[in-house]
């Protein structure tokens, strides 16, 4: 008798997806998140610190710009978008000024968010089996989108004392196989945005590495939350030191919209390799499986660059946690920008402490999610009354990790 395909223990998925499936990270998320809901994460009246998530309506200029973008101005309204040209020009005026370097619209490549803007981007430079230098405490997800490309994620730490990177430690990673190094300021989760000289040093590096390797080592500038900053600080990009820098921005943090998928992934005017990149960005664009941002929401863009969501509020939110969290005896780094706190855990277990938070109905990540152990991040997009409602249970939950 003659067996069945299907009989043979053949596995139903690819060995790329049972990888992915298989991150530690991805599960480590995974089982929180399914412990936290089994303790009441999501329910109303718990304080939800976790996700950068809105946890109050939407402002109604985002709204209104959503349903002006809306009402169709000619019968291609809804037609198969690509890089829209007026959406293109407006963002790249805005990141112009923002960067005080002038980016060509043909230079940016609109995509369904940060998440596409990064995969683009590796995908543009690095082959299987190139490396991808980025540090701990990392964004979790970037693991993913290097496996998934088929490249390797080689982790450093950063100071954990000042929160910078740690040029050390990336010039020690790097090989004649490294193709790619991250650099996300402003950063998730630590809040640092990373100082115009240390960009230079970083730059610095990175050209002799190159030079003497012989192979050219990109950055992959993950800007996220570049509009997202205290204090009046500048932000600067990687772009403005080392030409050879991708740069990824998403509107979801900007609007704090992340389900509205809208971002970019711009070259710097100075990117010798732009033409060679040009077919390449665009080819792979439609090949990834279409990840341009859908009609609406280029119709929406051009206007979605005139506001943001309230920052100052965000920043009043900050100066309550590093306040009131400071004078109870926490430790913590005031964050500079991004949507994050990342506290010192009282107890080296992080993952016990924000255990004994979650009984007190208050949800934060531990540190172990982002492979650095001994903290926990509090997002500051949660509300003010759940922020109030949360003073007490941190107190009470310090007093009881002391013994
Ligand atoms: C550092 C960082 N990069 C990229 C992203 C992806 O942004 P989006 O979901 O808007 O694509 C996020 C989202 O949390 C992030 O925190």
């Amino acid at each position: 008798m003659t067996q069945s395909p299907t009989s043979r223990a053949v596995p139903a998925v690819s060995a790329r997806a049972a990888q992915l499936a298989s991150i530690p990270s991805f599960q480590r998320v995974d089982a929180y998140l399914r412990a936290a809901a089994s303790r009441g994460q999501g329910q109303t009246g718990v304080c939800d610190f976790t996700f950068g998530n809105p946890h109050q309506m939407p402002a109604d200029r985002y709204v209104n710009t959503l349903r002006d973008a809306l009402t169709p101005q000619n019968d291609q309204w809804f037609a198969y978008q690509t890089n829209g040209e007026a959406a293109r020009e407006a963002a790249a005026d805005s990141l112009s000024r923002l960067l005080e370097v002038v980016f060509r619209p043909e230079d940016l490549y609109l995509t369904t968010g940060g998440f596409a803007a990064i995969a683009l981007a590796l995908k543009t430079v690095a082959d299987p089996g190139d490396e991808v230098i980025y540090s701990l405490p990392p964004w979790f997800l970037y693991e993913p989108l290097i496996l998934e490309a088929g490249l390797t994620p080689v982790k450093i730490r950063i100071n954990t004392a000042t929160f910078d990177l740690d040029l050390e430690a990336i010039e020690a990673a790097i090989t004649e196989r490294t193709k790619v190094v991250i650099v996300n300021s402003p950063n998730n989760p630590t809040g640092r945005v990373y100082p115009p000289e240390l960009l230079l040093r970083l730059a610095e590096l990175l050209e002799a590495a190159s030079v003497r390797l012989g192979r050219r080592i990109y950055i992959v500038s993950d800007e996220a939350y570049n509009r997202i900053v205290f204090d009046g600080l500048r932000f600067h990009s990687p772009a403005e030191f080392y030409p050879h820098t991708l740069l990824a921005y998403s509107y979801g943090k900007t609007h704090l919209s992340p389900g509205q998928r809208v971002g970019y992934l711009a070259l710097p005017p100075s990117m010798p390799d732009r033409d060679e990149m040009r077919p390449a960005l665009s080819g792979l664009q439609v090949a990834m499986g279409w990840i341009y941002p859908n009609a609406l929401l280029q119709h929406a863009l051009p206007e979605l660059e005139k506001f943001s969501i309230d920052v100052g509020q965000l920043q009043r939110r900050r100066d309550r946690f590093v306040d009131t969290l400071g004078s109870m005896g926490y430790r913590m780094q005031p964050p500079e920008g991004s949507f994050y706190i990342y506290v010192t855990s009282p107890v080296p277990d992080d993952e016990a402490f924000t255990e004994s938070l979650a009984r007190r109905d208050v949800f934060v990540f531990p540190g172990v999610l982002f492979e650095t152990p001994g903290f926990f991040r509090i997002s500051l997009t949660a509300n003010e009354d759940m922020i109030e409602r949360s003073l007490p249970s941190f107190e009470a939950a310090l007093k009881e990790s002391r013994p």
